[in-house]
């Protein structure tokens, strides 16, 4: 018999401190950073984010969203046999978030590690598991994106330091005899390392090079808009669909404008798309769980609907997922 994967619960948790773009304005004119909240709602839409306190990691977000998504799959931390994180913010170098988030949450013995896409890094640990699940190798998984990228963020570069947040989102996927996910698409492209990245490295016991975010928005908002609608055709003709059987786009929330050329590609209206980066931010790996997870708990996205999501990231990477909720 054909196995398949479907999700049974997502789950998403922000930290409490939320920063309005005015509250951040002021943050930045204290250091004689300008910028204003107009500019950042127009060329991006986001109007507030949420940031983690210095002693809460990634882990710890992730945390909280596994358990509520644990509860709406009626399912016990035990229950669960692979635990897949999706993170550029790891707790630590190692062990992986991933192990960090099994100890925390009572689990042994279940495969455990980190997914390393940047953005992307959900839709690539969802489309893993999906994988793993059909194989048969998995049969409950918890599949978590978690950030706290205001670690990484300069706040010194207006350019890059207005854009982000911190959270987490989760979902349970779970072996099933009808599908759930219906296709995925994931790819990479490393000529484009250096228009988002990181840069430092740990030599010697310390970071050497530039240990914060760095990012050439203008290529990245180009390279994105092309592979967003490539990667959401891909998926949708895999699974001999098309936009039209789209109820609801979840895209990367790091741009209004990038959702709405997306969806007009797509010829897919707005109130078709959930949008949560006026309220988050982009949340980098965190972004599309946290954005699936508000669609569910609001009663938008619901049973028997079919959802496209999506994400682009450093690395270059990207993908897209297509599944029946
Ligand atoms: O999650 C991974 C994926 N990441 C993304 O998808 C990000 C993609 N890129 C973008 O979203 C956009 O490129 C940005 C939001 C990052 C920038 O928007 P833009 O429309 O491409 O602006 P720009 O870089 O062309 O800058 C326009 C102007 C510049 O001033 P001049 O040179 O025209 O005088 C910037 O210096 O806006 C200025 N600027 C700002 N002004 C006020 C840049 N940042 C700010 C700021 N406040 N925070």
């Amino acid at each position: 018999m054909k196995i398949y994967s479907r999700i049974t619960g997502t789950g998403s948790y922000l930290p409490p401190r939320r920063l309005s773009n005015a509250d951040l304005v002021k943050q930045l004119a204290d250091q004689g950073i300008e910028t204003t909240d107009e500019w950042i709602v127009e060329r991006t839409g986001i109007r507030a984010r949420h940031f983690a306190d210095m002693d809460v990691c990634s882990s710890d977000l992730a945390l909280q969203a596994s358990q509520r998504a644990l509860q709406a799959a009626g399912l016990d931390a035990q229950d669960i046999d692979l635990i897949i994180v999706g993170t550029s913010t790891p707790d630590m170098i190692f062990p992986s978030t991933a192990c960090i988030l099994q100890g925390k949450l009572g689990n042994q013995g279940a495969a455990a590690f980190d997914v390393q896409a940047v953005c992307s890094g959900f839709v690539f640990a969802l489309s893993i598991a999906d994988a793993m699940i059909r194989a048969g190798t998995a049969s409950k998984a918890l599949v978590v994106g978690a950030e706290v990228f205001s670690r990484i963020l300069d706040f010194k570069d207006r350019t890059t330091c207005v854009l982000f947040g911190d959270g987490a989102g989760a979902v349970v996927l779970q072996a099933s005899k009808t599908p759930g996910i219906l296709a995925t698409d994931l790819h990479a492209d490393g000529r484009h390392t250096k228009v988002l990245c990181v840069p430092g490295h740990v030599s010697g016991g310390q970071v050497l090079g530039d240990p914060l975010l760095r990012m050439d928005g203008q290529a990245v908002f180009k390279l994105a808009v092309g592979v967003l609608d490539e990667a959401a055709r891909a998926v949708l003709a895999k699974a001999d669909k098309t936009a039209a059987d789209v109820d609801w786009l979840i895209p990367h929330q790091a741009n209004i404008r990038i959702m709405q050329s997306t969806a007009k590609k797509l010829k897919l209206p707005m109130d078709k798309v959930i949008v949560t980066v006026d309220q988050h931010g982009n949340t980098s790996a965190a972004s599309v769980p946290l954005a699936l997870d508000a669609a569910v708990r609001s009663g938008r996205a619901l049973p028997g609907q079919t959802l496209l999501l999506e994400a682009v990231g450093g690395g270059f990477t990207w993908g897209a997922v297509l599944l029946k909720l």
